[in-house]
């Protein structure tokens, strides 16, 4: 396969597929496969509803979209990109996964390389997925066709670190096919890439890197519960020790999304299959699942000390995507918060300025307000994500949303001025 011979096509278009796409394009012939063509419809109009592109570089001759397999058999070089979330067990959930590699198994040729990089565990890829791809195309892995796995660390809402500033890790099959596919990825990514000797080392790379972000917030939402009983100030602890020179500095805070808070599930499902208890790791995510009680516990308890004789308090909750400057809500634990204050107690007001509705019927009573106008009204304001938009509010406004002598309660700890048990 020469450069120039090379065709991408991305599979599943997401907040990974599509900055994959675009980037790819620059460089080579490229076309991006959804199966919601609702999306293909989107992206075709030169509009990315995650905000993570722009039309610029949506409308360009290289880049194709489409949702039709009949457009795919120019295509030789194919990168799996579909969601790889959990099931309500917390086990992996590779439905996505399986039917996108079981359509490229119906499309691939002699020669042909699949590279995925969907989040999985170690061993996913050469026990399910090539096997799959095997029985369907009826060709031989290394001989007939090729596969590799690089795992994506792209950050949705950052724009400093972007797809081709950040280091990859490349793997492949067998040395032609990992030689093939680090050069072909090192063509588009200045940072250059990391070749490592296997595919399992590159899923378990990616999946370490998640877990290891996990258990240090983890540690960190540990020693602020402690810290909150002692009444002592977590981030001026913090502070302190990390003038430490080997001390890691994380803040408090809730973990969502899809893959800090799920990725340690895949992890811990392989762990057990091998017959290890993966402890430390399922401990740390059982504290950071419970932080959202543990949020609203510390808020029921502000308001015992208040002794408000109000019947129902006005909430008002900024920011409820999963982190922040993004619009991606999945697994937000800003959302299970919001659940927590469904009582007759509340009437809870939420505002984020990436998301104008929630169509979820869970969240059908909450009122979700497109603009923030209201000012002198609520009894508890949360600020529960770092968005710039609010920083750049500032404390005072923010404080002016509430009526005298508010619970102003700040779980992302951007303002130290706010008294310390009303922060996480
Ligand atoms: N979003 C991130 O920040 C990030 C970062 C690193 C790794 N990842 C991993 O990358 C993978 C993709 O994540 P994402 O956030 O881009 O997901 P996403 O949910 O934003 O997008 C996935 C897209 O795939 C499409 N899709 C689903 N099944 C398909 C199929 N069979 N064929 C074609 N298209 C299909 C969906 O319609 C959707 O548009 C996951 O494994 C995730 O863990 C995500």
């Amino acid at each position: 396969m020469k450069k120039n011979n090379i065709k991408i096509c991305i599979f599943g278009l997401g907040y990974v597929g599509i900055k994959l796409a675009v980037h790819f394009s620059k460089k080579y012939k490229t076309i991006g496969f959804d199966s919601n063509i609702d999306r293909i419809n989107e992206l075709k109009s030169g509009y990315d509803k995650n905000s993570e592109v722009l039309k610029k570089n949506l409308i360009n001759k290289n880049l194709q979209f489409t949702h039709k397999n009949s457009d795919l058999n120019l295509y030789n070089f194919f990168i799996i990109a579909v969601p790889t979330p959990i099931k309500k067990n917390k086990q992996p959930d590779l439905k996505n996964l399986i039917s996108a590699t079981k359509q490229i198994g119906k499309i691939i040729k002699k020669n042909d390389i699949v590279v995925f990089e969907s989040t999985v565990y170690p061993g996913c890829t050469e026990e399910i997925c090539i096997p799959m791809l095997e029985k369907i195309s009826k060709m031989k892995i290394s001989k007939d066709f090729y596969c590799g796995y690089s795992p994506e660390r792209i950050n949705p809402g950052d724009k400093k670190r972007d797809f081709s500033n950040i280091i990859k890790v490349t793997s492949g099959c067998c040395l032609y096919s990992s030689n093939k596919i680090d050069r072909i990825y090192s063509s588009v990514i200045k940072a250059g890439t990391y070749r490592v000797d296997s595919i399992k080392i590159a899923e378990a790379s990616k999946v370490i890197e998640n877990t290891q972000r996990d258990l240090n917030i983890a540690l960190i939402n540990e020693f602020s519960i402690i810290f909150n009983k002692l009444n002592i100030d977590t981030m001026k602890v913090l502070n302190a020790a990390n003038t430490k020179w080997n001390f890691n500095f994380f803040k408090p805070g809730l973990v969502g999304g899809h893959c800090i808070g799920v990725d340690p599930y895949y992890l811990a499902y392989k762990s057990k299959k091998i017959n290890h208890n993966p402890k430390i790791l399922l401990s740390g995510r059982k504290i950071n699942e419970e932080m959202p009680h543990n949020v609203f516990k510390r808020i029921k308890s502000l308001i015992s000390s208040k002794k408000y004789s109000k019947k129902k308090l006005d909430v008002l909750i900024l920011g409820f995507t999963f982190k922040e400057n993004c619009s991606d809500i999945r697994n937000s634990k800003v959302l299970e918060l919001i659940k927590l204050f469904k009582n007759p107690k509340f009437k809870v007001s939420c505002f984020d300025p990436y998301i104008s509705k929630i169509n979820d019927k869970e969240f059908k009573d909450i009122k979700f307000m497109n603009k923030l106008t209201l000012r002198n009204k609520y009894d508890i304001v949360i600020l529960a994500v770092s968005h710039k938009y609010f920083l750049n509010l500032g404390f005072k406004k923010i404080k002016n949303f509430g009526v005298k002598n508010s619970i102003i309660y700040d779980i992302t700890n951007s303002f130290l001025e706010i008294n310390k048990l009303n922060r996480l």
